[in-house]
């Protein structure tokens, strides 16, 4: 009987079983590789891809847990099989809430406040209007669109930069390398939503940093490895950038003496910008499994050639 390998926390077994159960009984779930015929498994579910994929020769599909691969090696992935990453709307309303509160909390000044609150001071800022506040958004993918579409209605005027050209309601498109720069420096607020890519690895460096209009500040959505942490650091020191929301590090979490963990200006939170409910990682899979059964397209499939 074929079977899906679920390489995921197995607290989120019960629900998953139970759809699969339910939508698709002639595939069962297996939670221990030891207890299974190599030869049924059709499917992987995982975060990161387990080292020995080569071991199932009828294997299909390896399905990530994420929005995104990076965390996948994919030279570890038999270049026969479909990667598919993880597509649902409960991501982009988690994207949606994070980007929101963290750019609320950019524009209305909070690590200054947090900072008087400390010190016992009552210090009122000027407060600038939303109008005055341009944001850009590295990446106009699935949630990057997502999370423009609730800035918006605050009348920030917004951005957007992606590899290839974009229309795009209300957003002054850019792309490509040639206009990085012009992006950047209309750029008040950045918000990277980009993947990981050998291309946008350490995108968040000193030249960018130093691209963005003086006092310009960071929301961090996207992973780890797109920032130079060092160059942060440098660039809130010297004021250059005002103040930082991060989600993703690397490592995560940093180590306990690393100065981001204290530093002033940053707010960090421990990479959960979006945490896709079980039920909904269920869902998603099996309607993949489905359309890869009727031979139509998985949505997610990553392009292995761009790496997202
Ligand atoms: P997506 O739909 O694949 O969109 C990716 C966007 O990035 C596209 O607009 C793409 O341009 C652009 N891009 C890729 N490489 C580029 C490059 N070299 N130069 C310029 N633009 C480039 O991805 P998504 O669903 O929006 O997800 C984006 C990322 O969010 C994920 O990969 C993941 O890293 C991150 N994420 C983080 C969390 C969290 O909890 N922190 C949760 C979910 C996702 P084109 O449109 O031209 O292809
Ligand atoms: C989380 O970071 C994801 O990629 O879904």
């Amino acid at each position: 009987m074929a079977a899906i390998l679920f390489n995921v926390d197995m607290k989120r077994a019960p629900v998953f079983a139970e759809a699969l159960a339910r939508e698709l009984p002639d595939i069962r779930l297996v939670t221990d590789k030891t207890a299974v015929d190599p030869a049924d498994v059709r499917y992987v579910l995982t975060w990161l891809a387990p080292d020995d994929l080569t071991r199932y020769p009828n294997l299909e599909v390896v399905f990530s847990t994420g929005a995104g691969v990076d965390q996948i090696d994919l030279s570890r992935v038999p270049a026969h099989l479909k990667l598919v990453r993880m597509v649902d709307d409960s991501i982009g309303r988690m994207m949606q809430e994070y980007a929101t509160l963290a750019v609320l909390a950019l524009h209305r000044d909070l690590p200054d406040y947090l900072a008087f609150k400390a010190k016992g001071q009552w210090k009122p800022l000027p407060v600038r209007a939303a109008a005055e506040r341009r944001i850009g958004v590295l990446g106009l993918g699935a949630l990057g669109q997502a999370v423009i579409e609730r800035l918006v209605p605050f009348g920030f005027p917004i951005s957007g930069w992606s590899r290839t050209p974009k229309t795009i309601p209300h957003v002054t498109c850019f792309h490509g390398d040639a206009q990085f720069n012009a992006f950047l420096a209309q750029s008040d607020l950045l918000i990277c939503m980009l993947p990981l890519t050998p291309e946008t690895t350490a995108i968040l460096n000193a030249a960018t940093f130093a691209g963005l209009p003086r006092g310009a500040s960071l929301v961090h959505m996207g992973r780890g490895g797109h920032l130079d942490q060092a160059a942060l650091l440098e660039a809130l020191d010297s004021g250059q950038l005002s103040a930082a929301f991060m989600d993703v590090t690397i490592p995560e979490p940093l180590p306990a003496d690393h100065p981001i963990w204290r530093h002033p200006k940053i707010i960090l939170t421990p990479h959960i910008a979006s945490i896709t409910p079980s039920d909904r990682v269920a869902r998603a899979v099996i309607d993949n499994i489905k359309r890869h059964q009727a031979g139509h397209d998985m949505i997610g499939l990553i392009d292995r050639s761009r790496g997202y």
